[in-house]
């Protein structure tokens, strides 16, 4: 017999819940490279996915693979470092499997987190880019298949997918913190291969700003959810054809490694106040 996606999600929330006394509402997906803010939370439980029931893998190099659970600023927070990709070989609701079980464990706010390649031209390697919005072009959906009411609606609203007052809240502090103020909208593809030029160039006509291979389905599984959503991408090296060179992962990786402290402070400061509006909205 196979157990449903909603079992699955409450048996594995209910094993993260046994190994803290922590009750995180906020959740964190920490991207390539980006994963050291978890490494500096206080009382922090690190549990490898592998112990977690039926939790996916991850395969993907900088990836950590484990759940931090820990305090940033004295706030409870769920963070993971590494998450699973399509290109994996998952499907989408597999992707999306871990924002399920920080769901359950009770988390309100997700911030999700990845690292992107620019289309826009205003962006450098290394800016970081609050997503507005995106546009899903990895052929997949999480909700594909029979909808699990106990999760949410057959057809969830996508119009504020990315919470306005958490947006607002991240450009307020990258300013205060004189990180260049940056929002755009994420194209997400199925990967792994890198994007021709050709295909940026059609990226940018259809309006996108950046473009990466991953977050779209824990986007979707957390609105469907009804959880809140910020995402912050990190600008690791300009698209495909806009500079006259390859693209290169390690590069990717080095650039996350580059930006890793204005980006843990970026996170540090946004999270006091995404607690505060999690409160307003009990
Ligand atoms: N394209 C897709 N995904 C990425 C890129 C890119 O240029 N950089 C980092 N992730």
């Amino acid at each position: 017999m196979t157990t449903d996606l909603y079992t699955r999600a409450e048996s594995a929330a209910a094993f993260v819940l046994s190994q803290t006394a922590l009750r995180p509402r906020i959740g964190l997906v920490l991207g390539s490279g980006l994963g050291s803010f978890a490494d500096e939370l206080a009382n922090a439980v690190r549990i490898p996915y592998a112990h977690i029931p039926t939790f996916p893998r991850s395969t993907a190099i900088g990836h950590a693979g484990q759940l931090v659970v820990g305090k940033s600023g004295g706030i409870a927070v769920a963070a993971m470092q590494g998450r699973v990709h399509l290109y994996e070989g998952y499907s989408a609701a597999e992707v999306a499997f871990p924002t399920r079980v920080l769901g359950r464990v009770g988390v309100r706010a997700l911030i999700l987190t990845n690292a992107a390649g620019g289309i826009n031209s205003e962006y450098g390697q290394g800016a970081l880019v609050v997503l507005r919005d995106h546009i899903n072009l990895q052929g997949q959906n999480p909700l594909t298949g029979a909808n699990d009411e106990r999760f949410g609606a057959r057809f969830p609203d996508m119009t504020y997918t990315y919470n306005k007052r958490y947006r607002e809240i991240a450009l307020e502090e990258a300013k205060k913190l004189s990180i260049p103020p940056h929002e755009g909208v994420y194209a997400a593809l199925a990967g792994p291969s890198y994007e021709t030029p050709a295909e940026i160039r059609c990226l940018r006509t259809i309006g996108a700003d950046l473009v990466g291979m991953s977050t779209v389905p824990e986007a979707i599984a957390a609105r469907h959810m009804g959880m809140s959503v910020l995402a912050i991408s990190c600008v690791t090296n300009m698209a495909a054809g806009i500079l006259d060179k390859p693209l290169d992962h390690a590069e990717v990786l080095e650039v996350g490694r580059r930006v890793m402290g204005q980006f843990v402070a970026l996170l540090r400061a946004v999270i006091p106040r995404i607690a505060e509006e999690v409160k307003k909205a009990d």
